[in-house]
């Protein structure tokens, strides 16, 4: 049985086969250096619930006029802490929520009003992996009914032979097919996540905290199974982390959010080496353990080695 955890693949190539959107690419007269995501002054105001009949009703301002450019082939990571409006920004970009105001322009289409029958071209372009795969992935169904959803769906063949080569892209054997998410491990889990989000063989891949809920030893290789695939597949990845090193180990751009904004945009090693604002010079200085990981560390050595001093190489 090969390890479920390895990163060794061999069906990857086999697993991208050439889409509208790539010939829509290949012919654009820049050779596809535009933008593939464009967010320009985007809001997002929630209601707050009211707590008395006699007071005006406030709003969650989650988004405050938020502006990015992902370009095709690029691995854009979204950073900051909790509640500082993350996901909100990735629900948006995905058209699973509607901005107050601002504008979402995904290859070239403003997709910010369009109705949800004019989504097709997103929903098979762009796919979603989330922190937690426990609970996005249907503890009723088999693994290969699970993987072969986004296809059914939307009236694609969801042949075996599909569903065994995403297995192998992401380091599980074929008979992981017949069993249920219960049975695997949370490292496990998200490989299926990744598996069932690159089925419609998408352009766009955008991970919420991937990672986060993920023991750390095996974070680093779920990581690099993303970074593999990303390159492999040639995807257009939009990844957000609240931990930068994270961020730094698999994205070339980073920007920094905080409280509804983005207050930082740069290369990560720019951003890591040389922070401006205040705010990401907080996030560099907390030295989290997943450069340890990634250097190979187990778990047990990361609980009973110390964290380097503040300041020191990671
Ligand atoms: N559907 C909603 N209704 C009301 N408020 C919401 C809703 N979704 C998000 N919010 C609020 O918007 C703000 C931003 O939330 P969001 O989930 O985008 O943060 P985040 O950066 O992803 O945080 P985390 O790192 O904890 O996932 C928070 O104050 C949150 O409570
Ligand atoms: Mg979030």
């Amino acid at each position: 049985m090969p390890d479920p955890n390895s990163t060794d693949r061999t069906g990857v190539s086999a697993l991208h086969r050439p889409t509208p959107v790539d010939r829509f690419i290949a012919h654009r007269p820049n050779g596809g250096t535009e933008p593939l995501i464009t967010v320009t002054d985007l809001v997002r105001n929630y209601p707050r619930p009211r707590t008395s009949l006699l007071k005006r009703a406030e709003v969650v301002r989650a988004l405050r006029g938020v502006s990015l450019e992902v370009r095709p082939g690029e691995r854009f990571g979204i950073v900051g802490e909790s509640g500082c409006g993350k996901s909100t920004l990735l629900r948006i970009i995905a058209a699973l929520d509607r901005a107050t105001s601002g504008q979402v322009v995904v290859d070239g289409t403003d997709i910010t009003r369009l109705p949800e029958r004019r989504l097709r071209f997103l929903r098979e372009n762009l796919q979603l992996v989330f922190q937690d795969p426990m609970s996005s992935l249907d503890p009723r169904m088999r693994v290969r009914d699970i993987i072969a959803e986004p296809l059914v769906v939307q009236g694609h063949p969801a042949s075996g032979q599909r569903v065994r080569e995403l297995l192998d892209a992401v380091g599980l054997s074929a008979d992981a097919g017949d069993r249920y998410p219960h049975q695997f491990s949370g490292g496990q889990r998200q490989r299926i996540s990744i598996a069932r989000a690159l089925a419609p063989n998408p352009k766009i891949l955008v991970a919420d905290e991937p990672v986060s809920a993920l023991d750390v030893s095996v974070r680093a290789q779920v990581l690099n199974l993303i970074s593999d695939l990303v390159d492999e597949l040639n995807l257009t990845l939009v990844f957000v982390s609240h931990d930068l090193s994270v961020v730094r180990h698999v994205c070339d751009r980073v920007a920094v959010m905080h409280a509804g904004e983005i207050v930082e945009t740069g290369t990560t090693g720019e951003v890591y080496a040389a922070p401006r604002h205040r705010y990401t010079r907080r996030l560099v200085s907390a030295i989290p353990t997943l450069p340890k990981a990634l250097a190979g560390a187990t778990t047990a050595d990361l609980l009973t080695t110390p964290d380097p001093p503040k300041g020191a190489p990671a």
